[in-house]
């Protein structure tokens, strides 16, 4: 969860290594640092909380040099103090490492260190790295022998960067196992090294990802790509065609506003290029998936953590509904402890806008393990989640920067959607007629979504009456009861309001005792086939004194009569809904937020990407 970045060439590291920290800041922001070569030394500058605290520092003492290396920190061993903060220099400052994961056996590890002499500078469990990498130093001699031992050692998942003063013409970089990317960025005299791509995109567009146990020495000229164990690999340089412009805030207060206002745009490259609105077709060549392997299915397991699990539950119905495929959804950081019944007739689905989470990679081993099939949904180009799987989904929503997800929670609506009618098609369980109507209906969403979007105003008044509330219950019932989940996880997430979600049907049988004036109820009441049921659950809410919020229908003249504001959405079939529904919501939660002058992009004990398990 922490970010990395690294550089090696002619220019000057410093301002590189801070820009792209600027790009992964939503990683971490508990501290950050870098450390640079400086006429043989290493200088290293760090501090505590946000970025803007070592670039204060460093116009204070600045820092130069043709080679370093950067990190973004969330913490997990040791405080988030400036002391902790990465890098982390040997005892002698010779070598200097920066990293992202957990070293489980780092009791143990710094017993045998203390044992030997050597002594911590911090609380943290990655100064064992770099105090292994010094004392194999003085028997090997090499960094690349005393890196590659060092790895050995390491229990737990890691991305880790190194270099030493006394070999200034290398970084060393590795990947074991889930901890997030390791990224090799290749220039021309110059590469460099990043836990995610937006860090160095632009820069280059040329890219090695390295995998599990694999390792890279970087030079300014080359790049050698092996395993751990010191076998060569051929590298695979793949190409991005990310628009660095969209990791920019532009005119935008925050980049959750400005993701929450590209969502015409993302919801219209999502259907580019597989949609044939003509024949009424779906295409997802990347899923790689025949009429044969479509028919052998019996059953889908859906696995997501946060955000993406609420796409998930849309899912599940979605494929159900359309492909007649039993479906399940199963919470990933669950998915492995569960002991699944999963075999090779099951197909094992996982949705990710990182395609780095921890829990979500572990569900996916666990279901490789059992045989089943494995697709994603995946944003993050070259991520883990894309490479494991048997077939993937691309998002092609342009990367997401605001900690709180919102374009990357309606692009996979759409995937899901499109992925059902194709099982469907494949497994001819759908007539021609009702195909083309579902596919027909895609071509609404996008000028659909621009039209909440044209309501915010609306929205943020609802937002000024509602900012001081300490609680809030959120209602929906079928595909929208997922969509009352993402919209009370939007309110906790960035506005610190305690927010609950319930299937309103369930409303009478407990969460009915809640409500009072103080408790307003946001309910999602739109024309869909649960409406009566949820006006009944709206004027039940009103009898007991409560303040509703509805979503509802544009010109509903009946939800509007009955509760107190009403955020309108227009007309939109049923099973593409959850896409504009949520859209009112993201922005209620956004206002909120923002009216209570809260830190939006970056809300406190967040990180965008969770590389833990
Ligand atoms: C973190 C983020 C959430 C996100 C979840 C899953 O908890 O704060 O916003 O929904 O991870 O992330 P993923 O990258 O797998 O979609």
């Amino acid at each position: 969860m922490c970010g990395i970045v690294g550089y090696i060439g002619e220019k000057n590291a410093t301002p590189i290594i801070l820009n792209g920290l600027k790009k992964l800041e939503y990683r971490g922001y508990d501290s950050a640092g870098l450390a640079v070569l400086t006429n043989g030394h290493i200088e290293v500058r760090r501090d505590a909380g946000k970025l803007k605290n070592l670039e204060q520092l460093i116009m204070e003492m600045p820092v130069s040099g043709k080679m370093g290396i950067g990190h973004t920190r969330w913490a997990t061993h040791g405080e988030p103090t400036a002391r902790n903060a990465h890098p982390h220099l040997s005892s002698s400052g010779e070598v200097v490492v920066v990293h992202n994961g957990i070293v489980e056996n780092f009791i143990e590890l710094k017993e045998e260190l203390l044992a030997d002499g050597l002594k911590f500078q911090s609380d943290t469990d990655t100064e064992t790295i770099v105090l292994l990498v010094e004392k194999y130093l003085k028997g090997v001699n090499d960094l690349e022998t005393a890196v590659r031992k060092t790895l050995e050692r390491l229990k737990g998942a890691h991305g880790i960067v190194v270099f030493s003063a006394k070999e200034p013409d290398k970084i060393i970089a590795a990947r074991i196992g889930n901890a997030g990317g390791v990224v090799i960025g290749l220039g021309e005299g110059e590469n460099y090294i990043a836990s995610d791509i937006p860090a160095i995109l632009e820069h280059t567009r040329k890219l090695i990802f390295l995998e599990s146990r694999q390792m890279a020495i970087v030079t300014k000229e080359k790049i050698e790509v092996s395993t751990i164990e010191g076998k060569p690999l051929a590298p695979q340089i793949s190409s991005v065609a990310w628009d660095p412009i969209s990791a920019e805030k532009g005119e935008y207060r925050h980049f959750m506003q400005k993701e929450i206002h590209e969502q015409v745009r993302s919801l219209t490259d999502t259907l580019a290029g597989r949609v044939d609105f003509e024949e009424g077709r779906i295409r997802l060549p990347q899923l790689n998936l025949t009429a044969e392997q479509a028919n052998d299915i019996q059953k889908i397991i859906l696995t997501a953590c946060g955000t993406a699990s609420y796409a998930g539950m849309v899912g599940r119905i979605l494929i159900e509904r359309i492909a007649r495929i039993p479906a399940m959804l199963e919470i990933a950081s669950e998915f492995r402890y569960s002991d699944p019944i999963v075999d090779e007739k099951t197909t094992v689905l996982a949705i990710s806008q990182s395609g780095e989470t921890a829990d979500t990679l572990a569900a996916m081993e666990e279901a490789r393990k059992k045989g089943a099939k494995l697709w994603s949904i995946v944003n993050a180009i070259g991520s883990q989640a894309m490479r494991i799987a048997d077939g993937y989904i691309s998002m092609q929503t342009g990367p997401e920067i605001g900690v709180a997800s919102t374009k990357a929670f309606t692009a996979p609506l759409v995937d899901l959607y499109m992925l059902a009618i194709l099982l469907a098609d494949l497994r001819g369980t759908i007539t021609p007629e009702y195909r083309k109507q579902l596919v027909d209906d895609l071509r609404l969403v996008p000028e659909l979504a621009g039209r909440c979007l044209d309501r915010e105003s609306e929205v943020e008044e609802t937002a000024r009456l509602l900012k001081d509330t300490r609680d809030m219950l959120f209602l929906g019932r079928g595909i929208n009861m997922p969509i009352a989940f993402e919209g009370a996880l939007k309110l906790k997430e960035i506005s610190y309001i305690h927010a609950e979600a319930y299937a309103a049907g369930e409303m009478k049988h407990g969460p009915i005792a809640l409500i009072d004036k103080d408790m307003p109820v946001l309910a999602i009441a739109i024309k869909d086939p649960w409406y009566e049921k949820m006006i009944s659950q709206i004027e039940q809410a009103k009898a007991r004194g409560g303040i509703v919020v509805a979503v509802a229908t544009e010109g509903d003249e009946r939800v509007a009569s009955l509760v107190d504001r009403v955020l309108w959405v227009p007309e939109v079939p049923w099973m593409l809904s959850p896409v504009i529904t949520v859209i009112p919501l993201q922005i209620l939660a956004y206002h909120i937020a923002s009216l209570r002058g809260l830190d939006i992009d970056q809300p406190r004990n967040l990180a965008k990407s969770v590389t833990v398990e």
